[in-house]
């Protein structure tokens, strides 16, 4: 998309999240917010952030579209860090039973789940995702994400897993929202694998990862370590492929029993171990020793009725936390950020400056690009979000409403 010039004034609060990596622990309640704050993109880059009063002459700028936003709040644009946003099909009844009483589990085991998607998804056509993940995206944009990241996992056949990436590219080339590949052939057994795990494994890692690497659609890879899908072995077998090709690590991790998942994601250096509702204090330890970011999805935990992950004490332990809506037709059909807030906020304890912190830098540092966007700084991106109120504390406080007002990316106006 084009890079624009922008100039926004008289912010009540230019909320910058400033630094160009993830913060951790108590570092995440420092937000460097200015009052009657200016920033100035040109050609699509940060290149002025501070008091109205030191700006220099705006004269200095032609050619720049002036906004005032006087008693609004101006902060960087959010980073979905967790979305399985390409897939076919829904799964409205695998909700009631799960309200009624079914896990997530046992739906998963016999048959329905991931599964389900999976037949949907292979038979969606290249058009029927791009439309579908289109939409999406137009979701997320108005309510502020300017970055996302995607995965596939609903192929776990060569063809649809080449697919759902390669409909991720084609979106990522025309729409406003940039998008972060990662590849997650490793989301669960296909039928057709049933009972031969490994051999699955093996073929994911010698058929389809090479060429996933070759043809550039992917960035990072993702695997499904959880009991019953994949084990610690098998995730570390994996993984350690995916990092020998040259991509970037990601996990699930102890997301529905203790596995060591977050102890796995540590000592591979992964950019983040995600879920970790079920994480040993060590694991926690782990993550906040080695700098992995800790992504935390409490809109899944609502959706499951699960316990919501511990990301007061993970804070309080020194990890560096992001949030993000996990956005999936099953454990989290929703790519609510205001709901996001909400919960983070209510249920995990996170104070409206740590929970912004984490949907800002943090998330920009689990799709490994805190050096280019996830604050306003001068030489990243102009990607920027404006409120409609005077305060970021708004955001988990008008529970559930939007107050995205307007939406800056690469310097160009996007939106209402
Ligand atoms: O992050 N837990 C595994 N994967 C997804 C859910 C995928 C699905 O249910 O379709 C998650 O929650
Ligand atoms: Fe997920």
């Amino acid at each position: 998309m084009k890079h624009g010039n922008i100039i926004i004034k008289n912010a009540a609060q230019l909320v910058t999240c400033s630094g160009f990596s993830a913060k951790k622990g108590r570092e995440m309640s420092n937000l460097s917010v200015i009052e009657n704050g200016t920033v100035i993109v040109s050609g699509g880059i940060i290149t002025y952030v501070g008091k109205d009063a030191n700006c220099p002459p705006l004269s200095d700028f032609p050619n720049h579209e002036i906004i005032d936003a006087t008693g609004k709040a101006v902060l960087p644009g959010f980073v979905d860090s967790h979305t399985h946003f390409i897939f076919g099909g829904y799964r409205e009844e695998e909700f009631s039973w799960r309200m009624r009483g079914d896990s997530y589990m046992s739906i998963m085991e016999r048959g329905g789940g991931i599964h389900n998607t999976m037949t949907a998804t292979r038979n969606a056509s290249f058009d029927e995702l791009k439309n579908s993940g289109r939409k999406r995206l137009n979701s997320m944009l108005a309510m502020g994400v300017t970055t996302v990241e995607g995965k596939s996992g609903y192929g776990m056949d060569k063809a649809t897993e080449l697919k759902q990436l390669e409909v991720m590219k084609s979106l990522n080339e025309e729409h406003a929202v940039d998008i972060v590949s990662t590849f997650m052939g490793a989301h669960a057994t296909p039928t057709e694998y049933k009972g031969r795990e490994n051999d699955f494994l093996d073929y994911m890692i010698e058929k389809v990862m090479p060429e996933v690497k070759e043809k550039k659609l992917a960035e990072c890879c993702d695997i499904f370590c959880e009991k019953n899908v994949f084990d610690i072995e098998q995730s570390r077998r994996y993984l350690t492929a995916a990092r020998d090709l040259g991509f970037k690590l990601k996990i699930h991790a102890d997301e529905i029993v203790t596995l060591g998942g977050a102890e796995l994601g540590a000592e591979l250096k992964a950019l983040s171990a995600d879920h970790l509702l079920q994480a040993s204090d060590k694991g926690i330890g782990d993550l906040a020793e080695s700098g992995v970011v800790a992504t935390l999805l409490p809109c899944t935990a609502f959706s499951l009725k699960e316990h919501y992950a511990r990301g007061r004490y993970m804070i309080d332990s020194g990890c560096a936390v992001a949030l993000a809506t996990d956005l999936n037709p099953g454990s989290s059909f929703t790519n609510s950020i205001p709901l996001l807030f909400a919960l983070a906020c209510i249920y995990m304890q996170l104070s409206p400056e740590e929970a912004l912190t984490a949907l800002t830098i943090n998330g920009a540092a689990a799709v490994g690009k805190a050096d280019k966007i996830g604050s306003i700084d001068i030489g990243k991106q102009g990607d920027l979000v404006i409120l409609e109120y005077p305060s970021y504390k708004f955001l988990p406080y008008h529970i559930g409403m939007n107050i995205v007002e307007k939406v800056i990316k690469k310097g160009q106006l996007i939106s209402r």
